[in-house]
Order: C-alpha cells, then structure tokens, then sequence
C-alpha cells in the first residue's frame, strides 16, 4: 500500500551549554494509508520529539535534519504557511493531558468550531454544526448542552473526547496520538482505545500512537517500532514482536508489564540499560519484516 508519512534519517539535537544533545538519531520509518504505527520506548527515548519534528512543532533552537514525507510534500522545507494549512487539517495530534490542551476559559464547543473556522471555508453556523455532529461521533451524550460547558466541567475521559473530536472535525488522513490515555484510569483508558479504533476503521485514518506501554501499543497498532535513546532497536508487525522480541530492549519492555505473579516477585523490576555502541548501527532483518538492531 501506498505509504502517506515516510520518515527517513531524521536526526534532532538541541544546542545546551555544555554541547549538542541528540534527542532522535537516524530515525526511519513510514506509514501506510489508514495504517498504525505504534512508536514505543521509556521516558527520554524520542518519540515526542519526533512528532513534533514531523508536526514543525519543536522549539526554534532545534537542528533537524533528514526528511519527512507526507501524501507528496516534503514537510521538513515546506513554507509556515503551507505547514499551517497542513496542521489541524490534514495532519492531527492529541495528547496526554487534554485540560492544558483546552483553554479554560473557551466553552469546549466553541474551541472545536475554531478549529473547522480556522481552516476556512465553513460559516459560524456551519462550523456549529460539524462541531455538535462530531461530538456525537465521539460520544459525547447530549453534545448540544455539552458543548456549552468549560473543560472543568467534563470528565478527564469526556476532555479526551473533545480533544479527538477536535482534532478529527476536519477529517485529517493522519492523527498523531502522543500517549492519548496515559493520564486516564484503565476503564476510561480502554474506552478511549475504542473509540479511536472505531474512528480509524469510520475514516481510514492512519494513526502514529505514541506510548511507553508495549501492550497498548501492540493492541492498537499493525506496526511497531521500538524506540531506545532517541533510536529505533527493533522494528516489525505488531504481533510478532510481542511474541518473539528480538532486541534485550524490547524483552525488558514486555518483562515490565506487570503480571500478579511477576508484580509480586519483582515489585520494581526495570529494564536495565545496555552500553550503546558509538554511531547507528543499521537495523537486520531477523524474519520477513521483522529487523533489530542487535539480536542476543
Ligand atoms: N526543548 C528541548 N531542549 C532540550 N532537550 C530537549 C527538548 N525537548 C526534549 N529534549 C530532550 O530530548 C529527549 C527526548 O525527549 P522526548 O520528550 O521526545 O521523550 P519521550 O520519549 O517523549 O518521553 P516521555 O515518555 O517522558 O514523554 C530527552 O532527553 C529530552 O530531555
Ligand atoms: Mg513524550
């Protein structure tokens, strides 16, 4: 299938005072139309560093190097105003803590219509409209009285919504969801995850998700790539990875879900970190479509 995002060899540092400091290091992947892409890895390892590379999203300061494709256009050399045309309409993102994405004091519907105002085309009333419409499609119960309220006064699940509502209103090919359930309680976590994956199947969305949890990720995405200090150690389809991990890395991650039996024996069990050998070292096929970097 046609890819719609394609990564390659993005690199991205940040000048500190006592040097460069890489966050991402020849990082590559792609994404197909309406596909997932789970990006996995501990806290620090990159990953929302490189969506906000590919969102033109990072701070002035930041070196970014490589390429970033997307449906034709390359986005890392593309004008501000292009990029902005872009963002919020055909690229997406959520994130994990909706109330600081949502202004306090806007009502919540109100924040989704300027969304759809803001990439023209539509009148208020219309955009009042596919604001009330996609707020059903997020189930949000009563969207018409709903959308009159403040982030306060919704559930840290009912913000999520707005938020996918928010991002999904102007029917974007490619939704950027940087751990969007990290911040919620289980029940409403699961919620979340299927509502997105209904709404990937309604709009043939394709989904780069975001998380430090491997089994999350590996419900929801087709593909993985399991991030390690700002590199990519093992890449391939979902399932296999899960059941036959190539890279110690990613062993530890699936080692870190907690079962009873291992929470009880290994309260704090952590994925110890291996001695990274200077420079990238290219990833090695180790089964059709499975690669990592370093199989022990
Ligand atoms: N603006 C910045 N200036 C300097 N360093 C930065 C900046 N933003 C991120 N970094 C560094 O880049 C690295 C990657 O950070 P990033 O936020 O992508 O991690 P992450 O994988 O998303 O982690 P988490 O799971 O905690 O969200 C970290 O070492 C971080 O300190
Ligand atoms: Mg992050």
């Amino acid at each position: 299938m046609a890819s719609l995002l394609q990564v390659e060899n993005l690199n991205v540092s940040f000048p500190t005072q006592t040097g460069e400091v890489a966050a991402v290091c020849n990082l590559s992947f792609s994404i197909p139309e309406s596909g997932t892409l789970g990006l996995v890895g501990e806290s620090g390892s990159g990953k929302s560093v490189t969506s906000l590379a590919i969102m033109r999203l990072l701070p002035p300061q930041a070196r970014v190097t490589g390429s970033v494709h997307f449906a034709g256009q390359e986005l890392l050399s593309l004008p501000d105003a292009a990029m902005r045309h872009i963002r919020g309409a055909r690229i997406s993102m959520i994130f994990q803590e909706p109330m600081t994405a949502l202004n306090p004091v806007m009502r919540v519907g109100d924040q989704v219509a300027e969304a759809v105002l803001a990439h023209g085309g539509s009148s208020k009333s219309q955009a009042w409209r596919s604001t009330i419409e996609m707020l059903r499609e997020v189930a949000i119960p009563e969207p018409d009285r709903r959308a009159r309220d403040y982030p306060h006064q919704l559930s840290g699940g009912q913000r999520q919504r707005v938020m996918i509502a928010m991002a999904l209103v102007n029917h974007p090919q490619l939704l950027i969801a940087d751990e969007p359930t990290t911040a919620l309680d289980v029940t409403i976590q699961a919620q979340i995850l299927d509502l997105l994956r209904s709404l990937r199947e309604k709009y043939r969305l394709a989904m780069l998700f975001i998380s430090h949890d491997l089994g999350v990720v590996a419900n929801v995405a087709d593909q993985v790539a399991v991030m390690y200090g700002g590199e990519v150690v093992e890449m391939g389809a979902a399932g296999k990875l899960f059941t036959s991990p190539a890279h110690a890395y990613t062993r530890g991650l699936i080692g870190a879900i907690p079962t009873l039996k291992t929470a009880r024996e290994h309260p704090l069990a952590t994925v110890e970190k291996q001695a990274r050998p200077a420079g990238a070292a290219p990833l090695r096929e180790v089964a059709p479509g499975h690669w990592a970097r370093v199989v022990q």
